[in-house]
């Protein structure tokens, strides 16, 4: 394994990292377990979860993951071997069967008074806002919309104000944004530079992979100026970028095929640049999900890759990625492969 820190503090993390959110949906506990297992033993020490897990959310569903997770440090003890991230989730659709209070201080408390009882813990490494309370562009919206109407008032005083109480309880130990924008990023971190008693957000969690490198437009420069670190989620575009599902016959009991509607890495430039992605892995005898996420894994802006496995057979092709090492042929052929078909996916 390869170590890294999350910015401005002591704390070593893997560079990979086990993302979570299938379990409780398409992995039982059992898989949780033995994911947990051998992603330890495999010297990984970053475990990414959220209260809004699993995936897809459904309301008797709701935080189920962070029991399985919270089962597991029981059973092990291994509690001072992690460390963990979990989030708050925002306001919206994707949530409206958690809390429409948003991040008001009282959410926040509750949310995180909850995970900690779920995952049977006093204490949370890295606490995240999943996403914005405003309405701007996440999730597979790729611009800002001028003229969406936003009852919004700017509380990112308050909600570092909240977060820096927890702090100093010792409930969590740092703070992240996700799904942020330039403009969020930067909000925070200037109010917290004003501000110096405020909490700094330390990490940055959004979408990067061959097939949305969207993160390089705005976010890069601010991730390596700021030191923000980017923890990148969905790093093969929902599994798209293992090649399956060019197949003629779509891989059974898969994400997208489930869930037809996680279909933002499946359009039709998409699954273009996938073709030519998979070529180009063929040509050097790579696999397609390796060098992949070995791109990931290798930008300077990267604090650690969140990957995701259904299968321990996933779940080793995707942790042996930390030792594939792509040649400058290779990069040289994604960065054509990038300008022919820039971030098709949102
Ligand atoms: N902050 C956020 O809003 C946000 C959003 C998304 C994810 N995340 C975090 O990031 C983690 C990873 O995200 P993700 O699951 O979307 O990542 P991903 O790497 O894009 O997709 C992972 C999925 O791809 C398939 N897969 C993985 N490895 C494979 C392989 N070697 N060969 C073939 N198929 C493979 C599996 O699904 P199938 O077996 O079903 O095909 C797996 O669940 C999550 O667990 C979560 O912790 C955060």
């Amino acid at each position: 394994m390869k170590y890294t820190r999350i910015p401005h503090t002591d704390i070593r993390i893997s560079k990979i990292c086990l993302g979570t959110m299938t379990w409780g949906r398409q992995n039982n506990e059992d898989d949780a377990h033995e994911q947990m297992d051998y992603a330890l033993d495999q010297g990984v020490n970053f475990f990414d979860t959220a209260e809004l897990y699993p995936i897809p959310s459904k309301k008797e569903l709701y935080a189920v993951t962070e029991e399985l997770i919270g089962n597991w440090f029981k059973k092990t003890g291994n509690r001072d071997k992690v460390v963990l991230a979990s989030k708050i989730a925002g306001p919206g659709h994707a949530a409206r069967h958690i809390r429409d209070t948003g991040f008001s201080k009282e959410s926040i408390i509750s949310a995180v008074e909850g995970s900690l009882k779920r995952l049977q813990t006093d204490y949370i490494d890295l606490y995240q806002l999943h996403w914005p309370e405003r309405k701007t562009n996440y999730f597979g919206q790729r611009g800002y919309n001028a003229h969406a109407v936003d009852v919004w008032d700017d509380n990112i005083h308050q909600v570092l104000e909240t977060l820096r109480d927890l702090i100093a309880e010792g409930k969590i130990r740092h703070v992240g944004i996700s799904n942020e924008t330039p403009w969020g990023t930067m909000r925070y971190l200037e109010e917290s530079k004003v501000h110096q008693s405020l909490p700094r957000m330390k990490t940055i969690q959004n979408p990067y992979s061959l097939l949305n490198r969207l993160f390089e437009v705005g976010l890069s420069e601010i991730s390596m100026r700021e030191q923000i670190g980017l923890l990148a989620y969905s790093p093969l575009g929902f599994g798209v970028l293992s090649g399956k599902y060019l197949a003629d016959v779509p891989p059974r009991k898969a994400r997208v095929t489930l869930f037809p509607n996680y279909n933002r890495y499946s359009g039709e430039t998409a699954t273009q640049a996938t073709e030519a992605y998979a070529e180009l892995a063929k040509a050097h005898d790579l696999s397609l999900a390796q060098m992949a996420l070995a791109f990931v894994n290798t930008r300077p802006f990267l604090t650690s890759n969140i990957i995701g496995a259904t299968s321990m057979e996933q779940l080793k092709e995707n942790i042996a990625s930390i030792d594939v090492d792509l040649s400058d042929e290779v990069l040289d052929g994604i960065e054509e492969i990038h300008n022919a078909i820039p971030n098709p996916a949102p």
